[in-house]
Order: structure tokens, then C-alpha cells, then sequence
């Protein structure tokens, strides 16, 4: 099945897909995005997804570039022309295209729009969380704005690469005071010695994670005692059990952390059982 893209309006070859050499986007990263897990056949935490679609846009003044109703018809639209029961849906607006300028183009100069969507294997994210990831630890050094999803990821893609580079699949910013801030796309917590489960406060420089949201949800659901609070690197060291969430990952346990094994070095049974919960309770919508 030839893959499909959605751009301004068309549904396009994903090969052949392109937006202008001077969109915004591509120019000075002036543009939002979101990633949505589809998940036997539904698109997880739909609603989740798309209100901080609408305040990312709004923090930067770019307004919807479709109606949400008429976004959410794209969304299906394209994961059911890619033949996508489990996998990722993808969705970018960006300020549009206009002559290289730092000031913002006219009001109504149209945003760009794209939507994609990919499948994934269940099989082999379950056999990764089976097995653990190993994360590193890197000197935070984004923007202060990090609570809104802009496609401006450089810092993020370099500390990923960094991780890889070092054999490890995820790396953590750290900010001077040596507390951990989140994961260069995923959400970070542990679970402390009395059972807690700790994550730090979303109003504290990180991206409010929506699956960071809905595994409170499952946590709540399942008896567990949440507390939002910074934690250090030595804490997530010492911890019984850490793990990272993200719509791309859902709860993925962490085994080591800058070479220093978790607790015994395998997933940690809270980690589990998140993970095992967290279909049922998250918001499913038909795809
Ligand atoms: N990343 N923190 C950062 C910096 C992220 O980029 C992401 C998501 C998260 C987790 O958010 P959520 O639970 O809403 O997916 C936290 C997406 C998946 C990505 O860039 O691919």
C-alpha cells in the first residue's frame, strides 16, 4: 500500500509530498506539532492531543488552519488511506509560507498544514519494554519555552543522537541544580522507596506530556500515589524503578541511567502494570 500524506488540502504520494522552500516551518521552525498513538485501530488521547494543538498555536499566535472538527476528518482520513491499525498519526501547522522575513507575515496568510501517518510494530515496542532502555543524562540547554510543542527540535535531536552514539535509546536534560527536566521527546518519572510515583511539576520546564496525564489516570485508577515534584539523577539512580512516557513509547521502564543499572536492571513491576492498564483507560476514538 503506497503511503499518503495530507497537505493544504490534498492527499498526495507521501513521496512526492513537499511544502514550499519558504514556508516558515522550514525556515525558522515557526510552526507546532503533535504525534497521536492509533492503537487497535483507535487514535489514543484524541482530545488531549488536539487542546494542546490549540494552545501551542495560541502561544504563538498562529491561528487553526481548519476548523478541529474538520482536522479530526483528516486525521482518520489519512490513517485510513495508510491501512494504519497500530502505528502514529502526525500533524504540523506551521505560520505558512512568505518571503524570508523574522517579522510575521499578513494574518491571513494561509498555514500549512500536514498529516501523516505511520505504522508501528506492537510486537517490537512490547518486546523492548520487556527488555528495558538505557538512558544517559545531558546539561539542559533548550528554550525556556519547551511547553510549547514547536516543531524546533535541534537540542532534542542532537541529545537523542548523543543517547545513540552511547548505546543508550533515550537521553534526560538535566538542569544545573542537577534536577532531571524530561526526556528529549518523552515525559521522565520514578518510582521512590515508599512506592510513590514521582514526575516533575509540568509547569517546570517541560512539555505537559499527554500520556504523562493519562498514566495519572491509570495510576489513580490502579491505587498508586502520584506526587508532582523534581527529582535529581542521584534520586532516579537510587530509585526501585524509572520509567518514560510518551505517545510514541506509552510507559517505556528504564534499566540504566549513565551506565548505573535501576534498581536490579530489569522493568520494575509498576512500570509494567502502567503499561498493561494503560489501553483500557485511556480515551479511545474510532480511527
Ligand atoms: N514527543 N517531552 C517532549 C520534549 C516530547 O517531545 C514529548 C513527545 C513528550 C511526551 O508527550 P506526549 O505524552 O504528549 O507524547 C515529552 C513526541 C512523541 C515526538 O516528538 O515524537
Amino acid at each position: 500500500m503506497p503511503r499518503i500524506a495530507y497537505v493544504n488540502g490534498r492527499y498526495v504520494a507521501h513521496a512526492q509530498a513537499g511544502v514550499h522552500i519558504e514556508d516558515r516551518g522550514y525556515q525558522f521552525a515557526d510552526g507546532v506539532y503533535e504525534v497521536c498513538e492509533v492503537a487497535r485501530g483507535y487514535i489514543m488521547d484524541m482530545t488531549r492531543h488536539l487542546d494542546r494543538l490549540d494552545r501551542s498555536l495560541r502561544e504563538l499566535s498562529i491561528a487553526w488552519p481548519l476548523h478541529r472538527s474538520a482536522l479530526q476528518v483528516v486525521m482518520r482520513e489519512v490513517i485510513r488511506r495508510n491501512g494504519v491499525r497500530n502505528g502514529l498519526v502526525y500533524m504540523q501547522v506551521t505560520r505558512g509560507v512568505a518571503p524570508r522575513d523574522h517579522f510575521f507575515p499578513a494574518p491571513d496568510t494561509p498555514r500549512t498544514l500536514v498529516v501523516t501517518a505511520r505504522k508501528t510494530s506492537p510486537a517490537a515496542s512490547a518486546k523492548k519494554a520487556e527488555q528495558g532502555i538505557r538512558v544517559i543524562t545531558v546539561p539542559e540547554n533548550r528554550w525556556e519555552r519547551v511547553d510549547i510543542k514547536t516543531v524546533g527540535l535541534l537540542p532534542n535531536a542532537m541529545a537523542r543522537q548523543k543517547a545513540r552514539d552511547a548505546g543508550a535509546q533515550e537521553a534526560w536534560f538535566v538542569d544545573p541544580d542537577g534536577t532531571v527536566k524530561e526526556g528529549a521527546s518523552t515525559n521522565v518519572w520514578i518510582v521512590a522507596g515508599d512506592g510513590t510515583l514521582l514526575t516533575r511539576p509540568a509547569a517546570s520546564g517541560i512539555l505537559r506530556g499527554v500520556t504523562r496525564a493519562t498514566v495519572m489516570d491509570v495510576a489513580a485508577r490502579l491505587g498508586l500515589r502520584v506526587e508532582e515534584r523534581a527529582f535529581t539523577v542521584d534520586e532516579a539512580k537510587a530509585a526501585r524503578e524509572a520509567f518514560i512516557t510518551a505517545a510514541t513509547t506509552v510507559v517505556m521502564p528504564v534499566v540504566e541511567i549513565d551506565g548505573t543499572p535501576v534498581a536490579n536492571g530489569h522493568p520494575g513491576s509498576v512500570a509494567v502494570s502502567l503499561r498493561a492498564a494503560f489501553f483500557d483507560i485511556a480515551e479511545k476514538t474510532q480511527a
